[in-house]
């Protein structure tokens, strides 16, 4: 099969296209424009698989683009895998417009061209963030969604409907969202992992770039949350199980298991983590103490959030390679690599 990865250079889509390319016949090609990644992503895929990864650099909002240049001259596409999106949940309240033009035009202009060219198969990026503070934990795929706090929350929620819609007219098309927890760790072996643009918002790599003194200061977000020791909690799950995830929904949809043409699925690892716990396993693998300090809540952040991952281990067949050890281990060697590339010494990057 040929699968098309868009934002392939991104974190979660060059994890995925490692793993078709380890574990799968599949042919792939990428399109990402390099909104927030560079084009050595290819590099580093490349020294891991052996593989060379072809990317077109196209704005999926531009449509007479993505059908001319990449649809009319690639040929039969017999799936998608969508991952290209702006991701910043606090720049998205800044900059809703741009947001929404993106994430949402992205998205349009794909179905268009998957509709046009007869690509039957889809799978799309969604995320947690659509069950907005819940108050039932851990949260099923039959949990109400709620109105979300933030348009990149919204471009999801409608991302997710748009799909629904669509699949309810066109009984041959099948799609798939998979509802993303939070995603941390890298490659196993270090060279592919996490690399945002500016200062990171995420846990994982504020912590791995405050270890190497990249960023100034490391602040836990909230004391006074009703947990067991007053952090947040969320389900932080391994990038590398995020991404096998996809090869098995691919699989799912080949072989025509589901149920209905469209369908949802959690991918969290079922296990609640509080910041301060994610710290402690970062100063565990690692053998370093982190000098944190304890501030007040970040708005916009829910107490408690994981997820039931039943319904993708038992319909999906996945398991969990990685626990949260294994990703802070993974993430640090990744951030060691990053240093070492900082230095001059010759890395893929
Ligand atoms: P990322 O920013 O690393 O990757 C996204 C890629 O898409 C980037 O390489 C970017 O250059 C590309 N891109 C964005 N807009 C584009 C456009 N208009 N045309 C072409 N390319 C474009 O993000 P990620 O962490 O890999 O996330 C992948 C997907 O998963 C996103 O849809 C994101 O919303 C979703 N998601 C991520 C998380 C997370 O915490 N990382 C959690 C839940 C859901
Ligand atoms: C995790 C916990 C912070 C940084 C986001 C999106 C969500 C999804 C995943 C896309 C929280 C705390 C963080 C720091 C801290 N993405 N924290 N100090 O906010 O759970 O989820 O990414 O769909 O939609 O909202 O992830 O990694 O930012 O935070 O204490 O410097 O770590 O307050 O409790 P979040 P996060």
């Amino acid at each position: 099969m040929k699968i098309l990865v868009t934002g392939g250079a991104g974190y979660i889509g060059s994890h995925t296209i490692i793993d078709i390319l380890d574990n799968t016949d599949h042919e792939v090609v990428s399109i990402d424009n390099f909104l927030n990644s560079d084009p050595e992503t290819f590099e580093r895929i490349k020294a891991i698989t052996g593989k060379q990864v072809r990317n077109y650099n196209i704005d999926l909002t531009s449509y007479s683009t993505l059908k001319n240049e990449f649809f009319l001259k690639e040929g039969h596409i017999d799936g998608i895998i969508h991952f290209a999106a702006l991701k910043a949940v606090g720049e998205s309240v800044t900059k809703p417009v741009m947001y929404y033009q993106n994430n949402l035009n992205g998205l349009i202009n794909l179905l268009k061209c998957a509709q046009k060219f007869d690509v039957d198969s889809f799978i799309f990026s969604s995320s947690c963030t659509v069950y907005g503070n819940a108050e039932q934990q851990p949260v099923t795929e039959l949990t109400p969604t709620q109105t979300p706090e933030s348009p990149y929350g919204y471009t999801k929620l409608v991302g997710e409907k748009i799909l629904s819609d669509l699949a309810k007219t066109k009984l041959d098309f099948q799609a798939l969202s998979l509802r993303y927890f939070n995603p941390v760790g890298a490659h196993i072996s270090g060279m592919n992992g996490e690399l945002p643009k500016g200062r990171p918002n995420n846990l994982v790599p504020v912590v791995t770039q405050f270890a190497s003194g990249w960023v100034d200061d490391l602040v836990v977000h909230g004391t006074d949350y009703e947990t067991r020791d007053g952090t947040a909690i969320r389900d932080y799950i391994h990038v590398s199980d995020i991404a096998h995830a996809h090869v098995l929904a691919l699989e799912y949809l080949n072989t025509k298991k589901a149920a209905s043409n469209y369908d949802v699925f959690n991918l969290g690892s079922g296990n609640g983590v509080t910041v301060l716990e994610v710290l402690h396993a970062f100063e565990k693998v690692s053998s370093l103490k982190l000098d944190y300090q304890l501030g007040p809540r970040r708005e916009g952040d829910v107490e408690m959030i994981y997820a039931d991952n039943s319904k993708a281990t038992s319909l999906l067949n996945w398991e969990l390679q990685f626990g949260i050890e294994d990703a802070m281990s993974s993430a640090w060697k990744w951030q060691k690599f990053l240093n070492k590339a900082k230095s001059g010494d010759k890395v893929p990057l």
